[in-house]
Order: C-alpha cells, then structure tokens, then sequence
C-alpha cells in the first residue's frame, strides 16, 4: 500500500503535508515523531477516517479512494486506534464480529460458529480467556488483543497498529511482538507506531520519521542509530536526555510502615526524603500503582500506616491526601479528569482554581498566565490556549493532564509513569519539572517502568515484585545499574 503527497488539513492546522509512505507486504514499518507530527492522521487516511485534500493512496499499484474506514477494510486494512475501540458491555466474540457477524443458513446469528472462530483466535495469540466474557472485565493488554484479533479474524493485507505498547506490560508487550512478527511471515504489511525507540529497532525493517506533518526520512532500521533517529524526529540534537541536577538528601517527609492488602502488596516499608527522587521500578503489575493507591486512600488498604513530616496521619479518602500535601498523578490519565470538549486553558487550571482567585471571582489574567506558561514549558502543540483538548494529538493531551498536576501546590508528589506516551523533547521538559521540585526542596516520587528512566534521574530506588519491596539501591551504590535493577525486579538476589 501506498501514499503519494498526502496532504490533510485541519482549520488552523496542516496536519499532513506532502507526506508519502510505502508499506511492502513482508515487512514491517515503524513510524516516529513527536507528539502532534502527524502520525495518528497519517494512519487515519491510510484507514479510511479522514479523506485527504490532496495526494493518491494506491493498493498494489492500483489507484483507490476510501471514504469511510468499512470501505478501507473491504480493501484489506484494519487499524489497532490509540484509543482502543472496543464495546465494554459486550463479549469477546461479539467484539470480534462487530460489523461482520456471520448468520447460518436460516438467517439467524450463528454463534456456534463465531464462537468457535473467536476461541481459536484467542489462543492463537496466547490469551487463554473465556470468550463469552464482557471486554469491560479485561485488562487493557487483553482488550488490545481483542482488537488485533480483529485483523487476525479479516485476514487483513495492511495492518496498522498505533502506540499499541503504550499501555502493555513488559510480558505482554513481548507477546505481542510474536503476534506481529508472525503476521509479518504471513506476508501482511504493517505499520507500527511508537515513542520507544528500542522498540522500533526490536521490531522493524525500516522506519519513517515524521516532523511538523511532512515527510523526513525513511531508512533501514539496521541503518541507523538511536542518536540520528531522535535528530531527525526533533530537528536538533538533543545531548543530554537525562539532565539530573545534584540533590542533597533533606529530612523525612513521608514514612510508610508496614503497608498490606491482600493479593497487591505486602510488609511495605520505606521512606522519602525532602529535596530527592526516589524511583520505584519494577516491572508492570509489580504492585506499585496499587500500593500509592493505598497510601492516598483511593483504594482500601488491609493495614498499615502513613507519617508526614514525622506525624502519623490518618488519610481516609483522597480529599485528605491533598490536604496533607500529597499530589498524585496517576498513571491512566485520560480517565483521570481531563475534560476532553473543553479547552487546554480550563484543563489546565481545573485543579488550582482556588489559588487562581480575585477576591470571590476568577482572576482570567492569571488563569490565562497560568496556561500560556505551561503550554510553552511542555511544548505542548496547540494553535492557542482556548483549542478544545479533544483535538489534540494523544501525546499532547497527556502534557495538560502533567501541566495541570504541575500547577498543585504540594510537598510530596507521586509520578506514576510521568513520560509514558511522550516524545523526546517533551520527556526531557518533564525532567526539568522534576528537578524544579527538587530545588525546590520537595520530595518527589516516581513510579517508572523505563529503566534509562529511573536510572537517569533517581538519586534512590526501591524495586518491587509481586507486591514487596526487593532491593533499595542508593545511586552511588556498585548496584545503581539497569542489570542489577532488572534482576531484582525478576527475583534475583543483589
Ligand atoms: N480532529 C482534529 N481537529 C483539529 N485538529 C486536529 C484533529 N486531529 C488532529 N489534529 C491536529 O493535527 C496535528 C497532528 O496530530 P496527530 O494526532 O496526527 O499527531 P501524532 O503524531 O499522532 O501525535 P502523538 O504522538 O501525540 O499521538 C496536531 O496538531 C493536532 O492538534
Ligand atoms: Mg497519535
């Protein structure tokens, strides 16, 4: 498959510009840039969402024009969205013959057969679940199956998959490169989006770099190295993508003492530090997010106990959290309060109106400070303060829901996978924030599963696995390295 000089245009906003991309069957084709460079609309024309202003799309040499995304499947390409697309309140089979469900001979749906089909897909993948189960009960990386289940069931020529990691655990993740890397040996043609770049070399044959909707570069994924790639994505080299600042190691701010609950963490104790980064890594399902779930009282715990500042609190809500200073920025965003049709400037002030007073009324002067200083800080893509968040690329969606956390007034903030789904540059921006923080004498925590990451920007870590702490490593430790983290993380003794 093929696009020639794509052009796409948003009001206000060329989203593709002369973009061409060539997909070969046998091959798969990684596609990076930063947030807002064009990727998602680029796959949105490939797959029949948006029809372009200008340029062809040809499928095997062949002139064609999709309208809508039915009659690009009819052409053989399916699409794996950044937002999944599945129906939660219904089953796997269901899911999976959505718009295509098969009938028997006297006209009636004929679940034996879509059932039988939708098991044998399923295992086919390695996912050995029920299939008459709600997609609503499924993990994330399962619905995510279920939508690649989907191209499996079409026998789909043109595969696409956009960020289909981003929310994948380490294990699942892996399983998920065999899927693809058996479509590949069936000669499909895919493409495959990502911001991990050890990902992109792990997989593909070529990739295709975008930046500010046009076409950059498109070379050989044994051609090329990691420096070059961040080069062309960002049109500049970006030399130190780790700027950790020295720390000092401030007071005790927060204390946790024998932390529990049942079946996600257990006999937790550490403390953190006023003016430092405490990292925690693990791998994904480690139990981390569950554990500062308890600690802010979002979740029920089975026992244990919380001491700020050396006093013991009794934290029974989130609510309470806030108010002895925890600031918490969970890991799944999206749900997490961004008001998708209102603006990046009300988004962004949502959670500090309060400080952002005059008197009894609101002080716009300082709300549309407030954003404009945050819209430059993360760079985050947008014609102006008052664009509806809804319209903005996934990545940059993700910078106003960090923009507007960075805006709390707290002591203690917890990170959970601050970069997840973030470019480069933006990253680095985030790092800055952090170690703002920490001049700032505050003590910050970050639960991160990318280990340049945690090592990068640590000054201690915890590691956990299946809910216990396994090894604290100080950074002028012998241990402060990515192999001795991973080994802890898998069980393995330092
Ligand atoms: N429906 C829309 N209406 C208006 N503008 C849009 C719409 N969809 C995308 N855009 C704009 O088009 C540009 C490209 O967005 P796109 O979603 O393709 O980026 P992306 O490369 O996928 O980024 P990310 O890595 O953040 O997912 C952005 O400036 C975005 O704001
Ligand atoms: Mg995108």
């Amino acid at each position: 498959m093929e696009l020639k000089n794509i052009t796409k245009i948003f009001p206000g906003v060329t989203a593709l510009n002369d973009m061409s991309i060539a997909l070969q069957k046998g091959q798969i084709h990684g596609l990076i840039g930063e947030n807002g460079a064009g990727k998602s609309t680029l796959i949105k024309v490939l797959s029949g969402v948006f029809s372009p202003e200008k340029g062809e799309i040809l499928i095997e040499g062949e002139k064609t024009h999709f309208s809508n995304p039915i009659e690009a499947k009819k052409h053989g390409i399916t699409c794996v969205y950044q937002e999944l697309n599945i129906a939660k309140d219904l089953s796997i089979t269901d899911n999976l013959f959505m718009g295509e469900y098969v009938k028997s001979k006297i006209g009636l749906l004929d679940y034996r057969y879509m059932n039988t089909k939708a098991k044998q897909i399923m295992d086919e993948m390695g996912q050995e679940i029920e299939i008459s189960k709600l997609c609503g009960q499924l993990g994330i990386g399962q619905q995510q199956m279920v939508e690649i289940g989907r191209s499996i069931l079409l026998d789909a020529k043109v595969i696409i998959l956009d960020e289909p990691t981003s929310s994948l655990g380490e294990k699942e993740a892996k399983l998920l490169f065999e899927i693809v890397r058996k479509l590949k040996e069936k000669g499909k043609a895919i493409l495959f989006v990502s911001h991990k770049l050890e990902e992109i070399f792990d997989l593909c044959d070529v990739v295709t770099v975008m930046r500010d909707a046009k076409h950059i570069a498109t070379v050989p994924a044994s051609k090329v190295t990691k420096d070059q790639l961040i080069s062309y994505m960002v049109g500049r080299t970006l030399d130190n993508l780790f700027p950790k600042t020295p720390s000092k190691s401030g007071e005790i701010a927060l204390e946790v003492k024998d932390f529990s609950s049942v079946g996600q963490y257990r006999d937790v104790n550490f403390q953190a530090r006023y003016g430092q980064v405490l990292g925690f890594a693990g791998l994904v399902g480690a139990g981390r997010t569950e554990l500062f779930r308890g600690i802010f009282a979002a979740d029920k715990r089975d026992s244990g106990e919380v001491f700020i500042n050396g006093e013991k609190q009794d934290i029974k809500n989130p609510a309470q959290a806030i108010k002895g200073k925890i600031a918490f920025m969970t890991e799944d965003r999206k749900l997490q309060g961004l008001v998708l049709s209102e603006s990046v400037m009300r988004n962004i002030c949502l959670v500090n109106l309060d400080s952002l007073k005059k008197g009894l009324l609101l002080d716009y002067k300082k709300i549309k400070k407030q954003a404009e200083d945050c819209v430059s800080q993360l760079r985050i893509k947008t014609e102006n303060i008052n664009k509806v968040v809804g319209e903005l690329s996934g990545g940059n969606q993700q910078k106003v829901v960090i923009g507007k956390w960075m805006n709390v007034d707290a002591d203690i903030y917890v990170f959970d996978e601050p970069t997840r789904g973030i470019d480069v540059g933006a990253k680095i921006e985030v790092y800055n924030i952090i170690n703002k923080l920490v001049e700032q004498n505050k003590c910050v925590i970050m639960i991160s599963s990318e280990l340049p990451e945690i090592i990068g920007m640590s000054d201690r870590v915890i590691v956990m696995r299946s809910g216990k702490i396994m090894a604290e490593i100080d950074r002028v430790s012998d241990n402060f390295n990515q192999e001795d983290i991973m080994k802890a993380a898998w069980g393995g003794k330092l």
